[in-house]
């Protein structure tokens, strides 16, 4: 291999020592993570302000070191959110990249500040950090969706459109009611964020490389520090562990699946076919070849960035099957995953979140399809049983009703009653009142039913049942 393959700068890393030959240049930029951990670097400085100011209490570091180290920590976090930082490929990761900018600032201290730890428990516990206040903010805008479906689901508790099994019309609904079905999937996953947000929010540092460490750590200080709730209790199991991330992944490509539901429904709706529901222009795009489209982009786009989510829980799940205990360089491949599922989940809650309150509503439409689809049959099958005809009989009669309505394009609440008496010697005068979409639903009473008065309770409920994760804010430490 010729010389130019090689890093000119091998003698700058940190673990240089047991080293005689520099590393390959293409290994080094192989190896490296800096590219996308960087976006850590604040987490990463707040863990190391925390654990130098441990080190100092139970008195491995002086006061004056631990100052010193604590200040250039600051300035670097300042330098980095100024965009003056230079990153380094050369340096591996966000980790060793701050370690050694912090020697260049305040010289020998600095290199004191990785005592008692490793970048095992420093990368865990930074991916920790991160994911909590990214879970925090998107459990904030799943709440936003979630109140702009309440708000919606009020607004049409009486709105009347045909509900549907296997894509055909089945019985009629309000639409408030199929719009807090759509909540009752949202509620579920934020009950699972919440809970994937406990298994998140415990602390590995003092896990050290693998076994632990021979310093006189106190953890439970560190951990206080950075508003972990609990430790983690095995140093081996600290730096390997990843569950907690197929968990949020897990979380994650549940909601997709949940949004990607809802997108298809607002695609089926929105087409000239249906033409129950207008996305809003600012939610949609033209042709550029056929002037009269207006394209439900937005949840096509949410619904095709179901696929990529599933797929890093896919990647987690792989890269976490084959490892031996402790960690493994393949941990690395974490974060690319996580990172990529945390910035399209976001994108895709707040496009929904902007996008409910816009929603037009065709009423007229919706009506129009439930009254011309023979919604109302079960409830003439209903009215038999209640005339004492067995429910078996009872549904052979109307579907005799319906097969003459199909045949003369009449629905069941169109015809006359002596029409309607040809089945059936039990039917009177009284039928048309269950006949109507109106008394269709509101004659569903109970909970978990569709009757608008069950929606208007039901929406009054659920502004109740909202949790809020709250995650440790870090500004004291800096
Ligand atoms: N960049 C590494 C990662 O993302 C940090 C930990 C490296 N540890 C090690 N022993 N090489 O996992």
């Amino acid at each position: 291999m010729s010389d130019t393959n090689k890093s000119d700068s091998a003698t700058d890393k940190p673990w240089a020592g047991r080293f005689t030959a520099p590393t390959d240049a293409f290994v080094e930029a192989f190896t490296a993570s800096v590219g996308f951990d960087k976006r850590m670097y604040r987490e990463d400085i707040a863990g190391s302000i925390a654990h130098a100011t441990m080190l100092a209490r139970v008195g491995v570091l002086t006061e004056s070191e631990r100052d010193t180290i604590i200040n250039g920590l600051r300035d670097i976090e300042l330098e980095i959110e100024r965009g003056e930082f230079a990153w380094s490929t050369v340096l591996e990761d966000v980790h060793m990249n701050i370690e050694a900018r912090l020697t260049d600032r305040i010289g020998i201290t600095g290199k004191k500040l990785h005592t008692g730890r490793s970048r095992n428990d420093q990368v865990a516990t930074d991916i920790r950090l991160y994911l909590r206040t990214q879970i925090a903010q998107i459990n904030l805008t799943l709440q936003r969706l979630i109140d702009g479906l309440l708000d919606l689901a009020e607004a049409e508790a009486e709105t009347i459109m045909p509900g549907f099994t296997h894509l055909q019309t089945a019985q009629p609904v309000t639409f408030g009611h199929h719009l807090l079905a759509w909540c009752e999937m949202l509620l579920r996953d934020q009950a699972r964020l919440a809970d994937c947000y406990k298994r998140v929010n415990v602390m590995p540092l003092g896990a050290a490389a693998l076994a632990g460490t021979t310093y006189p750590i106190d953890r439970a200080f560190t951990a206080e520090l950075l508003g972990f709730d609990s430790l983690a209790q095995n140093s081996l199991d600290a730096v390997s562990d990843r569950d907690f991330g197929i968990e949020f992944l897990a979380f994650a490509a549940t909601l997709m699946m949940h949004l990607s539901r809802f997108s298809e429904e607002l695609v089926l709706w929105s087409s000239a076919q249906f033409d129950f529901v207008d996305l809003g222009d600012s939610f949609c795009t033209g042709s550029s070849i056929m002037p009269q489209k207006k394209n439900p982009d937005v949840p096509e786009l949410v619904r095709g960035k179901t696929g990529r989510i599933y797929g890093h829980l896919m990647s987690l799940l792989t890269l976490m099957k084959s490892q031996p205990l402790a960690y493994n360089k393949d941990n690395q491949e974490d974060k690319e995953p996580l990172f990529d599922a945390i910035d399209n989940l976001k994108g895709c809650l707040r496009l929904y979140a902007d996008m409910m309150p816009q929603i037009e509503v065709r009423r007229d439409n919706m009506r129009e399809a439930a009254r011309s689809g023979f919604s109302t049959a079960t409830d003439l099958a209903d009215y038999l049983v209640r005339k004492n005809v067995p429910f078996r009989d009872a549904h052979e009669i109307v579907g005799k009703a319906v097969r003459f309505g199909v045949d003369n394009k009449k629905d069941l609440s169109e015809m006359s009653l002596a029409e309607l008496r040809v089945f059936s010697e039990a039917i009177d005068e009284d039928v048309f009142e269950v006949l109507t979409l109106e008394g269709s639903v509101a004659a569903r009473n109970h909970i978990g039913g569709t009757a608008p008065e069950q929606v208007r309770a039901a929406v009054k409920r659920a502004r109740t049942r909202g949790l809020e994760i709250k995650a440790p804010d870090l500004s004291h430490l800096f």
